[in-house]
């Protein structure tokens, strides 16, 4: 879903290691002719840790991201909501794998990257620390969260790292079919009974927010953002995509006849922009750090999972052993 710009304050401590100015320039001057950066090409090492951030902390999110929407399995409405709702949770460990692939081609295994999520130690979209209290949650979600993911990602699908870019390209597809799922939920919803408007009005009250913070923080509060966006890791600042995001949804909005829960939100027609009250940044930074109201419930949710399937893992490792040819549990293959 959700490639989260949160940068941490442990990532700004890290020392800046220094460059050979000659390798520095001319991989400033491929970036900007255009090429694309592959796994084998020297890189700037601040350029490898911040791609290894971003990754990772997007293949997390959609891995965690599973999990509002897995709980509504079980409860969809009817066969038809509930394929397609098991389809776009299946697209999102489809993409958390993707990306996993593509965070390894600069050097991190998965188990490093697998271990850092169980532990805590790794950072995921803010968003998926909010419960999902209704079905309407899921509409929304899909309109809301896959709506500003793909605001994020068609933009990450022309970032400078090719691996990152391409996987970008597949991604966006499938979380087209998202949204289009959870608006499509949204406008039944709207022209169903006064109890289902409530319903979806209530979820999107809920979720606006925490969606515009996906964005990350303002650009002010970005240090890094020149950085990124100089080497083509982002194109486009967080307020920036944060306001298409915003230009995007309040029409769709108004034509299903749902409020935005923003008194200040209003049309500027000299920047053609659709003008929002101010984000409350505490309860992001609050929900970042571990405080949000599922944080908990999330990370212990992924330690089950993970330990539920330590058999899956142990028999594909003794499988793919068996295929290679190699001893199993230290006997000997010549035996056999
Ligand atoms: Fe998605
Ligand atoms: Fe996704």
């Amino acid at each position: 879903m959700y490639g989260a710009n949160v940068e941490t304050a442990a990532d700004r401590k890290a020392p800046a290691p220094v460059e050979d100015p000659a390798l520095l320039a001319e991989f400033q001057a491929r970036i900007d002719r255009g090429e694309s950066i592959e796994p084998k090409d020297w890189m700037p090492a601040r350029y490898r840790r911040q791609l290894v951030r971003m990754m990772s902390q997007h293949a997390h999110s959609e891995i965690v991201g599973m999990l509002p929407e897995g709980n509504w399995i079980t409860r969809a409405p009817n066969l038809r909501r509930k394929m397609a709702l098991i389809a776009k949770v299946q697209d999102e460990a489809g993409h958390g794998h993707y990306i996993y692939c593509g965070t390894e081609t600069l050097g991190v295994s998965r188990d490093e990257l697998v271990d850092d999520l169980l532990a805590g130690r790794a950072k995921y979209s803010q968003i998926f620390n909010y419960p999902t209290l209704t079905w309407a949650d899921i509409g929304v979600i899909g309109w809301f969260v896959d709506g500003a993911a793909i605001v994020n990602q068609t933009v990450l699908a022309k970032a400078s790292y090719g691996p990152y870019a391409r996987a970008m390209i597949r991604i966006c597809k499938e979380e087209n079919f998202h949204k289009r799922q959870g608006f499509e939920i949204c406008a039944v919803l709207s022209q169903g009974t006064d109890a289902q408007r409530e319903m979806l009005q209530d979820a999107v009250n809920r979720w606006w927010w925490p969606s515009l913070m996906m964005f990350g923080p303002s650009d002010t509060d970005s240090p890094n953002s020149r950085d990124l966006l100089a080497w083509r890791i982002k194109r486009f600042t967080n307020d920036e995509l944060r306001q298409r995001f915003v230009n995007l949804t309040v029409p769709q909005a108004q034509a299903i006849g749902v409020r935005l829960p923003d008194p200040d939100l209003r049309y500027d027609a000299d920047t053609q922009n659709w003008v929002f009250g101010e984000i409350d940044w505490a309860e992001f930074w609050a929900v970042v750090n571990g405080n949000g109201p599922c944080n908990r419930e999330r990370l212990a949710a992924r330690n089950k999972a993970h330990a539920d399937g330590a058999w899956v893992r142990q028999a594909a490792t003794a499988y793919a052993a068996k295929r290679a040819g190699a001893p199993r549990d230290g006997g000997s293959t010549a035996a056999a």
